[in-house]
């Protein structure tokens, strides 16, 4: 993996498919921020509410769609060159990175996942965490590997489920602090490069 040297600022590209507030919260939190820079939104899904929040502050996004992976990657990487991207966050991206991609871009990609990773990989972990009757769940953020949310982890957030908390109910719990571990990790990672 190739070393960012120095003190010079980072450009951030974040992935979304779907609402996006894990976006809203990364571009509240790192606006005037002298060394990190939201500065690319990629989508693969043009109804996407959180390209609003691209739009509205005005910065540099595009919708991918994914007829064929390679192609779909080939023009992603290459608008990752443009923008001088050093780190992808994905925020809520539906689509699994090749290897292929992972390889080419040679730089951090993080997601950050609404579980107690390694535990809960995949989709609909709330639901199944309820359905398990466990006692904490939480989230993670963790270094994107070929291998689906199996990266090394990178920082790690835990709540305790209540009694009367659904799937909905924990969701919206864990996704609030989803939005404050993002940035926060994201802050301290960079410093680490
Ligand atoms: C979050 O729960 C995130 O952990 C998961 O997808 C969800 C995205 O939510 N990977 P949002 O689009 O940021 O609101």
């Amino acid at each position: 993996m190739v070393k960012l040297v120095g003190k010079k600022k980072i450009f951030v590209a974040v992935f979304i498919s779907g609402n996006g507030s894990n976006l809203k919260s990364l571009i509240k939190n790192f606006k005037n921020n002298p060394k990190i820079k939201i500065s690319l939104v990629i989508s693969n899904n043009f109804k996407a509410y959180g390209l609003i929040y691209a739009k509205k502050n005005k910065i540099n996004y595009k919708v991918v769609k994914y007829k064929n992976k390679r192609n779909a990657e080939n023009i992603i990487l290459k608008l990752l060159k443009k923008n001088n991207i050093g780190i992808i966050c994905l925020a809520g991206y539906m689509k699994i990175l090749s290897k292929y991609f992972i390889v080419k871009f040679n730089k951090p990609i993080l997601n950050i996942h609404p579980s107690l990773l390694p535990k809960y990989k995949g989709l609909n972990t709330h639901y199944r965490v309820i359905k398990n009757k466990e006692i904490f769940s939480g989230c993670t953020i963790h270094l994107v590997t070929p291998s689906l949310d199996s990266g090394k982890i990178i920082a790690q957030k835990k709540i305790r489920i209540k009694k009367k908390d659904n799937h909905h109910t924990l969701g919206k719990r864990i996704l609030k602090i989803e939005h404050s571990l993002y940035w926060k990790t994201i802050k301290k990672f960079v410093s680490s490069l």
